[in-house]
């Protein structure tokens, strides 16, 4: 079985991916430095995949702790690289701690790669380069656009490096620019774990509903699309999940065109925060205490995917509807509300 590092692995996107690369035969590797994860994760991807993924905890911004995890490690056919801070306003006020951790870390991990005979790498990078594009869809040929904060700066910054890296290095790279990742495994025994009060609709949405929150904002009734509220490409986080593997395949099988290669990972539709809410509430059927207020600042107002490339390229195509990640979000925040991740849950 070939052995597949994914950093951040107990994080959202990592550990549906996780899921992903076990039922494809790999065997994932985790390391996670747990600052906004749980290691219980581990034993609940055993639950459903029967198998229980190697983890370490590492940070990976500890060069020599990393390098003597490559060390041990030196037979790793592919790194899949999620370990990331993500939270857009924390990185406005606390611009040092997004570049030290999200740059340094990737900095390492390329450095670290060197010692592998196998150097394949799958990134995790964001829709947010494009900034508000002006033509929709967005292909990614669309030009990336001044970051709005410096978390999306990271994630522009990093696909910089990669691109100057892999020339020099032998390195191959996949860059996957994500659009809305939502909803959770269909098993309920993965998903979202935000820390503290969520920024993401769909954790608001579920938290609401479960009445952990009063009530869902709905920032901006005024832009200028259909019902006034943002649309955005919600994209389900096991489709997601599945568009890495196929990515490593890519370049396990060499089938990639350039050394470092960008696709869109989205469903092409967008859906308005309203959209969002009647799904909910239709697949549910529980009714969301919610209210406008103001827009809120860095918000882009429209932005979905142009998905052709992914679709011809990699042969990935999203399959589930926004029913189904609302219907699967819900199921988790059912999940949590039986104590599954506390102690002894
Ligand atoms: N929204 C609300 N109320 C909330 C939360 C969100 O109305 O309580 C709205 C937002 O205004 C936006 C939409 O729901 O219109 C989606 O907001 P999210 O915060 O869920 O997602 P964003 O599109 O703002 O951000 C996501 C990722 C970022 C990434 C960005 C790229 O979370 O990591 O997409 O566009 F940078």
């Amino acid at each position: 079985m070939r052995k597949i590092l994914v950093t951040g692995g107990t994080g959202y996107i990592g550990s549906h991916t996780v899921v992903e690369l076990q039922k494809s035969g790999f065997e994932p590797v985790i390391i996670d430095n747990l600052s906004n994860s749980n290691a219980k994760i581990v034993d609940l991807i055993a639950r459903i995949t029967g198998r229980k993924p190697l983890f370490e905890k590492l940070d990976m911004c500890d060069l020599p702790a990393l390098q003597s995890f490559f060390e041990k490690h030196d037979d790793i056919a592919g790194v899949i690289h999620f370990a990331a801070y993500k939270a857009v306003g924390e990185s406005v006020n606390n611009p040092l701690k997004y570049y030290r951790n999200n740059i340094v870390s990737l900095l390492n991990l390329l450095q670290c790669m060197e010692m592998l005979q196998h150097k394949n790498l799958v990134f995790s990078s964001s829709c947010t380069v494009y900034g508000q594009p002006d033509n929709l869809p967005v292909t990614e040929l669309a030009p990336v656009k001044p970051a709005i904060s410096p978390y999306g700066n990271t994630k522009q910054i990093a696909e910089e490096i990669i691109r100057d890296t892999v020339s020099q290095q032998d390195i191959m790279a996949i860059s996957l620019r994500y659009f809305n990742p939502i909803g959770a495994h269909e098993s309920g025994l993965i998903g979202e774990l935000p820390l503290g009060v969520p920024d993401n609709l769909v954790p608001y949405i579920t938290q609401t509903a479960i009445g952990k929150r009063e009530k869902l904002t709905v920032f901006g009734n005024d832009y200028d699309t259909h019902d006034g509220t943002c649309i955005r490409d919600y994209i389900y986080v096991s489709d997601l999940a599945k568009a890495h593997v196929v990515a490593l395949n890519r370049m396990l099988d060499e089938k990639n065109e350039q050394s470092h290669e960008i696709f869109n990972v989205g469903t092409g539709t967008g859906y308005s925060v309203l959209d969002a809410i009647n799904s909910f509430e239709k697949t549910t059927g529980v009714n969301l205490n919610w209210a406008f207020s103001d827009r809120r600042p860095g918000d882009v107002e429209q932005v979905w995917a142009d998905t052709t490339l992914a679709n011809l390229k990699l042969g990935w195509k999203a399959e589930k509807d926004l029913d189904v990640m609302m219907a699967t979000a819900w199921k988790w925040e059912q999940t949590l509300a039986t104590g599954i991740m506390e102690a002894g849950g």
